[in-house]
């Protein structure tokens, strides 16, 4: 009996460069538990962008199994890998993805319109998710009429519409200053925890990462308790 939401088992990423066989992610591990968040720490370039890209599906593994929910998310096409990031994950990254054309509002409802919900009904979640990162008053607001950090918090808002099994996020405030950092940070914390999300963290924040249920480091292309 697996209850996991993630299982990766024996996951492999190589890169050939300059004739050169680069050993990335080897034979790693992990086991996440639903309601549990779980931070990744690491050098950089140990490639903790990698491991979390390949659980999105937005980059292919060289070996071993993804399960996540109903998934095997290696190996799955362009289509049902596309399926997969909108039915089961909501993703952040550093860099915050909004579309310039469309209002917070838009940005934060369009997932869940474009998966099959009804548009007022998209809208309310919008609004309410909104409101749980203190944005309702830049609703309204295009991203270029947005801080870094109501946008990274409007991102937040947004890989949450459509309920995802899993958050994946990538050095969430990476882009921001302390102090926004702090609050981006907390806002993140506040709306996984209220709605009982299963998140993984990739920071370089000591202080981001200690706030999680567990916390790995990845070494030698492997994660290790840290
Ligand atoms: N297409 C590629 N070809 C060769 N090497 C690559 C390729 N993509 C990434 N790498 C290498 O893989 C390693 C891991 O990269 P990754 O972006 O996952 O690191 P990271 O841990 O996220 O680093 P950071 O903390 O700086 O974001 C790096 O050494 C990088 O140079
Ligand atoms: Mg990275």
């Amino acid at each position: 009996m697996n209850d996991a939401v993630l299982k990766v088992s024996g996951l492999e990423k190589h890169f050939s460069s300059a004739g050169e066989r680069l050993t990335i992610l080897d034979q790693l591990d992990l086991e996440v538990l639903p309601g549990t968040t779980v931070s990744i720490t690491g050098e950089s370039g140990c490639g903790k962008s990698t491991l979390l890209n390949i659980i999105a599906g937005l980059e292919s593994a060289s070996g071993g199994r993804i399960e996540a929910g109903p998934y095997q998310v290696v190996g799955l096409d362009e289509d049902d890998s596309a399926e997969y990031r909108g039915a089961f994950l909501g993703l952040v990254f550093q860099f915050h993805y909004l579309l310039k054309d469309f209002t917070a509002l838009e940005n934060v409802m369009l997932p869940a319109y474009m998966r099959g919900m009804k548009k007022r009904e998209a809208l309310d979640r919008a609004r309410s998710l909104l409101a749980e990162v203190k944005l309702e008053h830049r609703s309204h607001h295009f991203p270029s009429q947005m801080s870094g950090g109501e946008r990274q918090r409007a991102a937040v808002a947004r890989s949450l519409v459509n309920s995802p099994s899993l958050v994946l996020a990538d050095e969430p405030t990476g882009n921001l200053d302390p102090a926004n950092s702090a609050v981006v940070r907390d806002l993140l914390f506040s709306v996984v925890k209220k709605h009982g999300k299963t998140l993984i963290l990739v920071t370089h924040d000591r202080n981001m990462a200690s706030m999680t249920d567990i916390s790995w480091r990845l070494e030698k292309g492997r994660l290790v308790r840290s």
